[in-house]
């Protein structure tokens, strides 16, 4: 893979606070992140992490009870800050975001065709509307959609689930952006058609030179399309590195439990030495009180009083320029993993 180390987008002290009427959620807790051109950067955890809103937050697509902090700099713009007037010709042209459910995103009334002959001649208003369509059937013909001219005349209800997902992507990639956001793209599909979309967007991908933000649940995928993994945690970063060592080497015993707990990316492990799949004890803090330490403390097997106090930062591992840990703990994953055995 052809990763320039170039940020294409960088997150700096980002911060994400939902007020409701029983407080306010802390939801993102300061991210620091780069996000490298040509790279595809998975980001994992449990649910409520933080995954969704802090990309969602990039694209001005926060609810109205948010309230963000920090920068997030694409081509020397603080996209936070940005007046929609400006942030409207970036948003689905140059950063493109595909969601898990497609019918949330298409137009139950507009067949295909308008729609993404408007996603087009938005951003692009000298473009003719034959100009338009040609490229569209190109485009619906890239991510293998047979017929293609038939297909544009129909409405979302009338193709399958991963028909829809295919248009999603279609309709994402048509300004060719630089950057495309994929939030549990191919989660409600089967596994074969999920394999396929995966392919797709990879080769796309690779074609364009695209960084690609993948959110999933799925370790298993993470390993097979990332270069990178970021891991996140009660709306920090509690670790990130390259998918190969942060999945052979976990060092931080919330990655390591992650792993542990997926029965797919964790075969490779030593992790899944025992027959019984591995469930995190406990559940993630509540983001309207989270603790006053490790967010991670009160369910780790490895944490001590230190841990329960201070906040750990995230820093470079020794003798390392690409892996970064959130944890006061030293040590290999095969430390970690024997107080995980312990605590079993
Ligand atoms: N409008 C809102 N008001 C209050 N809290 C919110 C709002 N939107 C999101 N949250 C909270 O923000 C936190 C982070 O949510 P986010 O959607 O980023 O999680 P996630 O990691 O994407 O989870 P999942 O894996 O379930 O998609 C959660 O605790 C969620 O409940
Ligand atoms: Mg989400």
């Amino acid at each position: 893979m052809s990763t320039s180390q170039t940020p294409v987008l960088s997150i700096k002290d980002l911060f994400i606070e939902f007020e409701t009427p029983d407080g306010a959620v802390k939801a993102v807790n300061g991210i620091n992140l780069d996000l490298f051109k040509g790279e595809v950067l998975g980001i994992v955890g449990e649910s409520g992490s933080g995954k969704s809103q802090s990309w969602m937050a990039t694209l001005g697509l926060l609810a109205e009870n948010a309230t963000t902090s920090g920068e997030v700099t694409f081509d020397g713009e603080n996209l936070l800050t940005l007046p929609p007037k400006a942030l409207n010709p970036i948003r689905g042209n140059r950063i493109a975001m595909v969601f898990q459910d497609p019918m949330t995103s298409l137009n139950p009334y507009l067949t295909i065709e308008t729609q993404m002959v408007e996603a087009l001649r938005i951003h692009n208003k000298r473009m003719s509307k034959p100009d338009a369509r040609k490229r569209c059937v190109e485009m619906l013909d890239r991510v293998a959609i047979p017929a293609a001219d038939k297909r544009l005349k129909q409405f979302p209800h009338e193709l399958s689930g991963g028909m829809r997902q295919r248009v999603m992507i279609a309709l994402a990639l048509l300004n060719d952006p630089e950057v495309l956001i994929a939030d549990e793209p191919t989660t409600a599909l089967d596994v074969t058609i999920q394999a396929e979309i995966l392919d797709i967007l990879l080769d796309l991908q690779r074609e364009r030179g695209m960084a690609v933000v993948f959110i999933t649940h799925d370790l298993g995928v993470v390993a097979e399309i990332c270069s990178r993994v970021c891991v996140m945690y009660a709306g920090r970063l509690a670790e990130i590195g390259p998918v190969q060592d942060v999945f052979t080497d976990a060092r931080h015993p919330y990655t390591l439990s992650l792993l542990k707990a997926t029965p797919r990316a964790a075969q490779s492990q030593a992790a899944q030495s025992d027959d019984a799949l591995y469930a995190i004890p406990g559940a993630p803090p509540n983001m309207r009180m989270p603790p006053p330490g490790c967010p991670f403390e009160p369910r780790c097997a490895c944490a001590d009083a230190h841990c329960r106090e201070q906040v750990p930062a995230l820093e470079p591992l020794q003798g390392s320029e690409t892996r970064l840990k959130a944890c006061f703990r030293e040590g290999s994953s095969a430390a970690l993993l024997e107080a995980l055995v312990h605590e079993r």
